[in-house]
């Protein structure tokens, strides 16, 4: 079966984006990135380790009325560099594009420090510099190396 019989599987939405080539297994992980858990009502489908040429295993978002924003994308590079989103209007791909590893990332992840004044009652947004092995918080220098997906700033 090629690449577009498994695609199939997921019926096509009608406006909306669609993430496409995430690394096998960070679907959720991507949902936790864009503040989605389901409860706020939007179309959401979901597929998880289908076959793909490039990358062996893909996952699949696909969002009904939603436009992910460029902090979002940021991050999602982060965990699914292979990852592309394409931009859905009345069912035709207008607009598609590779994700690009940023050289910072801002909002969206949370730093661990919790003496770091981006975590306290002040409004500095978080601000990580992309570093070899992890990010690094512009303001207090704590490194996030593993476990990304953990430092999700929760909506
Ligand atoms: N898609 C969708 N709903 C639509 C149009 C497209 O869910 N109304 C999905 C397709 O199923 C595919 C992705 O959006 O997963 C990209 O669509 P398209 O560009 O048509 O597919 P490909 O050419 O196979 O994409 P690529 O070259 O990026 O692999
Ligand atoms: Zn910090």
């Amino acid at each position: 079966m090629t690449d577009d019989d498994q695609q199939l599987r997921v019926s096509k939405i009608r406006n909306g984006t669609v993430i496409d080539h995430i690394t096998g297994g960070q679907a959720l992980n991507v949902l936790a990135i864009l503040g989605i858990d389901g409860t706020s009502g939007e179309s959401v489908s979901v597929a998880m380790n289908m076959p793909s040429d490039r990358l062996g295993k893909k996952d699949i978002v696909k969002v009904e009325g939603k436009e992910l924003s460029q902090n979002e994308v940021d991050v999602l590079s982060l965990i699914a560099p292979a990852a592309s989103i394409n931009i859905v209007r009345d069912y035709e791909v207008i607009e598609k594009h590779r994700v690009e590893r940023p050289s910072v990332v801002e909002g969206v992840l949370e730093c661990p420090n919790h003496n770091c004044i981006t975590t306290e009652d002040e409004p500095v947004q978080s601000r990580f510099a992309v570093v070899e092995d992890g990010v690094r918080c512009e303001y207090c220098d704590t490194i996030i190396r593993d476990n990304l997906p953990a430092h999700i700033l929760a909506d």
